[in-house]
């Protein structure tokens, strides 16, 4: 089972939208396997979006997410990583789907509510950027046998 990192940036929890990314990641079947709610750190955010570096958001990118709490989570399920930004939809909220989280719920991309790991390498990455192994839980979920054949 592949392993996704979502995080619910500080305009999520701010206009009380967490409940709301929740019951979508789980209603789609995927199994929440680390959850906490944290402060941001600089130097997380600065590992977090390294790949960014250099950028003309950079700065506010990193201003945004250190903000205010965020809810990071790990949630694991067949392909989770292409299923979440499906759910998660576009990072411009203009360009989201209706019926993703971005297309129902934001406009702008510098609030694009949550964030998802694009390919299951730098969902690693960065999972292990905000959680230990310990944090990390292994547990059957009673609908698996009727999500997966
Ligand atoms: P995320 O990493 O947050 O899941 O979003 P993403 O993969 O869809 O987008 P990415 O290209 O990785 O960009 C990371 C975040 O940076 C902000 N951004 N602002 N003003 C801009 O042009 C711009 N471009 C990117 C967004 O908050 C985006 O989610
Ligand atoms: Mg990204």
């Amino acid at each position: 089972m592949e392993k996704e990192f979502v995080m619910i940036k500080p305009d999520g929890i701010q206009r009380g939208l967490v409940g709301e990314v929740i019951r979508r990641i789980e209603k789609v079947g995927l199994k929440i396997i680390a959850m906490k709610m944290i402060q941001v750190t600089k130097k997380q955010a600065e590992q977090h979006y390294a790949i960014h570096e250099g950028k003309p958001f950079y700065e506010g990118l990193l201003e945004y997410i250190t903000n205010g709490p965020v809810v990071a989570m790990i949630v694991e399920g067949k392909e989770s990583v292409k299923l979440t930004r499906k759910v998660v939809g576009a990072t411009n909220p203009i360009d989201a789907e209706p019926g993703s989280i971005r297309g129902d719920y934001a406009l702008e991309i510098g609030r694009n509510i949550i964030h998802a790991g694009d390919t299951p390498e730098n969902a690693v990455i960065e999972y292990k950027i905000y959680f230990t192994e310990e944090e990390i839980l292994n547990y059957e979920k009673i609908d698996a046998k009727w999500l997966y054949e």
